[in-house]
């Protein structure tokens, strides 16, 4: 299995989703493999953000050696799952999409804890939560992790 994390700036959430998931990845020994990447190239090259590698820190996951990138067309070949935070990453992941494959690809990540209730990830860059996006994206992880292996 291979998992995409997506969000807007690929410095919040996307992040901690990544390294959330290569936790239970490595403390499993999975052969699974997860990357993350922005709908925006506004932070390409750069760590993920303060507050993100500080609960993640927290939390025993080190987030440091992340790098923001763009998300491109060759992820949809690339990946099994693409795995957007919010609606309107969705939106701009399918807008990019090529067929029907790409498509079914992208699930929203609170969708696998909460099937087809459209819950967001809320954006902390804005509002400072990362304590309680961690807390989502844990039990998000875990459930993707319970319901593939
Ligand atoms: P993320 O949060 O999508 O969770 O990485 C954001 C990061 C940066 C910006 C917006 C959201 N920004 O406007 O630069």
């Amino acid at each position: 299995m291979k998992i995409l994390m997506v969000c807007l700036g690929n410095i919040c959430r996307s992040p901690l989703a990544e390294g959330i998931m290569r936790d239970i990845i490595e403390k499993e020994e999975l052969d699974w493999a997860v990357d993350s990447a922005g709908t925006s190239g506004w932070h390409v090259g750069e760590k993920p953000h303060e507050g993100s590698i500080s609960i993640a820190r927290k939390n025993g996951i080190d987030i440091t050696h992340q790098r923001s990138r763009k998300f491109s067309f060759s992820d949809f070949s690339d990946f099994d799952l693409i795995i957007p935070m919010d609606a309107s990453n969705k939106r701009d992941l399918a807008s990019l999409a090529q067929n029907d494959g790409d498509l079914r690809k992208i699930r929203m990540i609170m969708d696998f804890v909460y099937p087809g209730q459209n819950i967001d990830i809320p954006d902390p860059y804005y509002d400072g939560s990362f304590g309680r996006v961690f807390d989502m994206l844990q039990i998000a992880c875990q459930t993707i992790h319970d319901s593939n292996k």
